[in-house]
């Protein structure tokens, strides 16, 4: 177990003089923070990595940021950092290290876990995806009819499809366009059924990919792929058309695909934080090895930095602790991610599995229950595209969301108006979500009166903006490694293990007993609530009727 203790954050000092803080500036608007420091642009961005950050628009103070610090110093941020880095168990309730670090750690390095250096054995699995990619970008791994591969499938879900998708699509401009990826991951026959219906067995290659291979879903998924191909190709078509992905080797076996042909990864790598790790094959087949190198050397560049950067400049530490002033101190239930990239598109969905499933928890590791908010709900879209649907919202709703508009300044299509065009919004809507329009302004544009209020824009939105030269793997990995250790960051000082994820079990339980329910035709046996059995019922009556 480690030895950092959970300390109840509110116990310490400076959660005290943060709320006193908070209080005193109760009034002081983003708008009132402007007037007192004009040159908050210069004191309030960072950069790292690739990524510069604009915290300007936050309604924070550089005194309730320097009360953000010490509470990262009083809760022992820095402490479990290191912890983690070097192997300790901090993922205390399953005694694992948390090591997703390692999958990016040079070779040269050494890192040991059960008495043995992990770090030969990441940089070996890399090699060996590195030897499949290029056999499948090659041409020359085939199906088994011999022709070559022009679609892989990923098969998973959670950390083993949202990663990879949210890659795969944000790294359009890298991929080799004669292989297609698709990624299957809802239990619900429609997605493979419309996957697969118009793609070729002869053609195509199955990636399994679950770090425990036997997850509900995609077990089911993988069987609905398996019969879908030997019923055009027969049995001995499985080599050639299944490899998998996982930490299981046995179950993997008793899937029926070679160990040969599986990747592994290790139980320290948390199925959120394992985009690197084996269950990125689709990433590497789509663009290389290369290209994966370096989405790995932008995740390393943010480890390094997350590691040696003096608190006050360290880009995740502010993340984190800006995170925590405006959920626990500002009070604000929700943050909107806003990627104004329509590469970034499955960006928003990625983040809800990494913010949420890592620190939705209401008891620290210690098992104590907290008396304070935690992990904030991450939601989101991309721009231009969401200003036209929820955006109204944000702007005049009477709930206060905190926003993170990502801008990526060059875009590879080399259309740079358009592109302006984009640019222009995103940096429109930060300045009117912090700043809005007061009702003076409204009055001096011309408004008549009936109008006035409806025209008024509260703003005081905290706003941070990510900015990013171009999104290409490095950058990529670094927004990635932003984002994770910002949530470690979170954790950390809420006491809570960000690594497990024992609130998705029970659900899982159920599901199998109401299972054997629905295919025995009957809620008779059952021993759930009246609620679950009266639902039971009609679902047969509704699936039986003509
Ligand atoms: O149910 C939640 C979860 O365990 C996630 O944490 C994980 O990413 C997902 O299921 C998939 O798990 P596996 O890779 O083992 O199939």
């Amino acid at each position: 177990m480690t030895n950092v203790e959970a300390i109840d954050p509110t116990t310490c000092p400076a959660w005290e003089s943060l709320i006193d803080i908070c209080a005193q500036s109760s009034t002081t608007t983003i708008r009132d923070l402007f007037a007192l420091n004009p040159d908050r642009p210069a004191d309030f961005t960072l950069e790292a990595a690739g990524i510069y950050a604009d915290f300007s628009r936050q309604r924070v103070s550089q005194q309730a940021l320097d009360g953000l610090l010490r509470l990262a110093e009083q809760t022992r941020v820095l402490a479990l950092r290191d912890d983690m880095f070097e192997g300790g168990l901090i993922n205390t309730t399953e005694g694992r290290a948390v090591l997703h670090t390692a999958l990016r750690a040079p070779v040269e390095q050494s890192i040991v876990v059960d008495g043995k250096n992990v770090i030969g054995e990441v940089h070996q699995v890399l090699k060996r995806m590195g030897a499949f990619s290029d056999a499948v970008r090659s041409g020359s791994w085939t199906g088994a009819t011999g022709k070559r591969i022009t679609d892989v499938v990923n098969i998973g879900i959670g950390g083993s499809d949202l990663g990879p998708v949210m890659t795969y699509r944000a790294m359009q401009e890298y991929r080799d366009r004669s292989i297609t990826c698709h990624f299957i991951s809802n239990v619900d026959p429609s997605d493979a059924g419309e996957i697969l219906l118009n793609l070729n067995p002869e053609t195509t290659l199955f990636i399994v990919a679950s770090k425990t291979f036997s997850t509900l879903e995609t077990m089911t998924n993988a069987a609905f792929g398996r019969n879908w191909l030997v019923s055009a190709l027969g049995d001995d078509a499985v080599a050639k058309h299944f490899v998998a992905v996982s930490t299981n080797a046995e179950a993997v076996a008793k899937f029926g695909i070679d160990v040969e042909n599986m990747f592994g990864f290790w139980d320290w790598v948390g199925g959120r934080y394992s985009l690197e790790s084996a269950i990125g094959l689709s990433t590497m087949v789509a663009i290389g090895r290369n290209n994966f190198h370096d989405l790995i050397q932008g995740f390393r560049a943010m480890d390094e930095h997350f590691k040696t950067t003096p608190l006050a400049q360290n880009l995740p530490i502010l993340v984190g602790l800006l995170a925590i002033w405006n959920r626990n101190f500002l009070e604000l239930p929700t943050t909107a991610v806003l990627p104004y990239s329509q590469l970034l598109s499955r960006f928003p969905a990625y983040l809800q599995q990494l913010t949420m499933e890592s620190n939705g928890k209401g008891v620290r590791r210690d098992g104590t229950k907290v008396t304070y908010d935690t992990g904030a709900i991450f939601w989101g879209e991309p721009g231009t595209n969401g200003q036209h649907s929820f955006y109204q919202m944000l702007h005049q709703g009477t709930g206060d969301v905190a926003c993170d508009v990502i801008v990526v300044a060059q875009n590879a299509q080399g259309n740079e108006d358009q592109q302006d065009i984009l640019v222009a919004n995103a940096l429109a809507q930060a300045s009117v979500l912090a700043f809005g329009r007061t009702v003076e302004e409204v009055v001096a544009d011309g408004t008549g009166p009936e109008l006035v209020a409806h025209k008024v824009m509260p703003g005081n939105r905290p706003t941070t903006v990510l900015m990013m030269q171009k999104l290409d793997p490095f950058t990529l990995g670094a927004l990635v490694a932003l984002y994770e250790h910002s949530v470690f960051v979170q954790g950390a000082v809420w006491g809570i293990n960000s690594f497990d994820q024992w609130g998705v079990e029970l659900g899982k339980k159920v599901a199998l007993g109401i299972l054997s329910d629905l295919r025995s035709k009957t809620s008779k046996d059952s021993q759930l609530d009246p609620a679950s059995v009266a639902d039971i019922d009609k679902y047969l009556s509704l699936k039986e009727s003509k």
